[in-house]
């Protein structure tokens, strides 16, 4: 569905961001800007701004940011087209039908197309649990307790026994074999053509936060194995950066998220009213999911398995959470297995009483440490003692870490004195823990060697933005196809355009992207403040360096695009003769 460009800009400029954003979060005028607090993490002093002059907002607390329509689709859940329909209403501009004719059909990206076949998948699981064969499935979840109504909400389907069922069903539909293949829906034999992934299992739609279905889940109804099978990863669907019912768990509107292990148990909480539940996708909680759960709450209630897989991953999580600053809480399930088998024998109140009773992950690592050691044995107590205090050395604030001393010394019978003495010796040995560093953007990707290659292409972009003088300085040497990320090249594209005509709209290119995540990491780049370097000579310098590397990363990536591609060779000669030029020039900033 596409509105053209004009339209979408004409909307924006007609829906000022202070007011619409007033209506949602109390905001208040300090310096040129407003503050508040931040609606979509829990905080106690503001650190949500709404600038008026650039019509974006951003939270230095958690990252969040945007323009006005990123806001709505944030805030509301709307994708890219709603949160333009919402606003054209309010600001009283007359939009079009959504367009849906050839020309539009081609203007669509891959990720919409994958995104449309998705849904067209999950469409049919679910209407293939009313008919016949998906019987075994229907009753298979009833079995399992769930509610039509829970069915429903969360999209459950059947993939039924033929094993080219939904694929032939896709292609009635106009999906190409190649869309539906790399959709991770079909895969292709030489000698049996094309077939389902899924067959005889029962679905569950994976939905990102917008609640669109990036991939799904799928479960024998018996004890066959895999007992569950998930879609590959694809261009639209990371399991890293998403998290199976955060779509429903981020509305909530409670101050916590419980993580837990399994789809089935999302659900099962979900249907005991529970609604703050989601699960990571089959695979180990990462700091991409941690990074999204901080966007909604400061605390994380971790409902993993007790048995001893589910102690390790819960100990591995905890340290993910620390790590990107999140208090984590840990649920104890016993005598059952999963939040699901808990509820279903003891039912919800005393799920809500554990829930109450969450144990603080440090003590609860320190329980799960305790098991190593005998602590009738003095000597094997003494051990367990250093290790607590080498523990305790991981809380860089003073506060808390005495707090903690103090804590640990009463449940554990440690005289105080002592065991700050034996922290501070350890402390004095090996350092306390540098403070956890919370990442700028809401998303951190940990050693992801393309980090080194994205960073000095923001880093010029936003350059550009703070300092628009110095573009007529570079434009001999950049372009924007020397921006080799695709989501940067099209910043450039646009701020490239702005800057010959003499004036930028950050919010303006913000609406260039529909996705709500790429929206934010556009907004970062108008976020971003320079460090600070002291004298001019400094910045000079660093200006330079970001620069030559943007060039040199360009000319890598188009050396190595050779004999593909034709524009490359172009681009190669290009691009050595200003790396050449450019290592000898002095870029002045003034
Ligand atoms: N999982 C998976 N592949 C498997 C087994 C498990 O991807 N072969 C993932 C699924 O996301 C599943 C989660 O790990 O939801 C937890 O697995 P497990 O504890 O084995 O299953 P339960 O959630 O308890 O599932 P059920 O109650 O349906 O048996
Ligand atoms: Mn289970």
């Amino acid at each position: 569905m596409y509105y053209p460009d004009e339209l979408v800009e004409e909307v924006r400029m007609k829906s000022d961001i202070v007011d619409v954003i007033s209506g949602y979060v109390k905001i208040q005028k300090k310096g040129s800007s407003y503050f508040g607090l931040c609606p979509f993490h829990n905080e106690k002093s503001p650190s949500f701004s709404v600038s008026q002059g650039k019509q974006m907002y951003y939270c230095f607390g958690c990252g969040a940011g945007g323009n006005v329509f990123t806001f709505l689709m944030e805030y509301e859940n709307y994708s890219f087209p709603e949160a333009v329909k919402a606003l054209a209403e309010r600001a009283g501009v007359n939009l079009p039908e959504a367009e849906y004719n050839e020309e539009a059909r081609k203007k669509e990206s891959r990720r919409t197309k994958l995104l449309e076949v998705n849904k067209e998948a999950a469409k049919y699981f679910f209407y293939q649990l009313r008919r016949g064969q998906g019987q075994a499935g229907y009753q298979y979840l009833k079995k399992r307790q769930l509610s039509d109504e829970t069915i429903h909400k969360f999209g459950l389907g059947f993939a039924n026994v033929t094993s080219d069922d939904l694929t032939r069903y896709l292609k009635s539909k106009g999906y190409e074999d190649k869309l539906i293949q790399e959709a991770g829906l079909a895969t292709f034999d030489e000698k049996y053509g094309m077939h389902d992934k899924f067959w005889n299992r029962v679905m569950f739609p994976i939905q990102d936060i917008n609640h669109r279905v990036i991939g799904f889940g799928g479960r024998v109804m018996g004890d066959a194995k895999p007992k569950y099978l998930n879609s590959p990863e694809t261009m639209i669907f990371d399991k890293s950066r998403n998290l199976y019912g955060l779509n429903f768990a981020r509305t909530a509107r409670t101050n916590n998220i419980i993580l837990c292990e399994g789809y089935m148990d999302v659900i099962a909480m979900h249907q005991a009213g529970f609604t703050q539940a989601a699960a990571s996708l089959g695979t180990a909680f990462t700091a991409g999911q941690a990074n999204l759960l901080r966007r909604y709450v400061q605390e994380v209630i971790l409902a993993y398995d007790s048995d001893g897989a589910g102690v390790n991953a819960a100990l591995r999580a905890i340290g993910i959470l620390k790590e990107v600053g999140l208090t984590g809480k840990v649920l104890n399930l016993e005598p059952y297995k999963d939040p699901d088998e808990f509820i279903k024998n003891l039912g919800q109140d005393a799920f809500k009483e554990r829930i109450k009773q969450a144990e603080n992950s440090f003590f609860f690592e320190l329980r799960m440490l305790q098991k190593d050691y005998d602590l009738n044995d003095p000597e094997s107590k003494t051990r367990f003692h250093r290790e607590i205090a080498k523990k305790l050395c991981g809380f860089s604030e003073e506060v808390e870490r005495e707090n903690y001393i103090e804590a640990v010394a009463q449940k554990y019978h440690i005289g105080f004195d002592n065991l700050r003495k034996l922290v501070v010796s350890y402390a004095s040995q090996t350092g306390l823990a540098a403070p956890a560093v919370r990442p700028k953007s809401g998303i951190q990707k940990k050693n992801d060697p393309k980090e080194n290659l994205k960073k000095p292409q923001k880093l010029l972009l936003t350059w550009l933005v703070e300092e628009p003088g110095v573009y007529q300085k570079i434009k001999k040497y950049i372009s924007p196809s020397d921006f080799t990320e695709d989501l940067y090249k099209k910043i450039a594209e646009k701020l490239f355009a702005d800057l010959e005509s003499g004036s930028i709209n950050p919010a303006a290119i913000i609406s260039l992207f529909t996705d709500e995540e790429q929206q934010r990491e556009a907004a970062s780049v108008f976020n971003t403040k320079l460090a600070l370097l002291n004298t001019r000579a400094d910045q000079e310098k660093a200006f330079h360096d970001i620069v030559v590397a943007v060039k040199r990363n360009s000319l890598e990536y188009f050396s190595s695009q050779l004999g593909t591609d034709v524009l490359a060779l172009g681009q190669v000669i290009e691009g050595k003769k200003a790396l050449e030029e450019l290592s000898k020039t002095h870029i002045s900033l003034d």
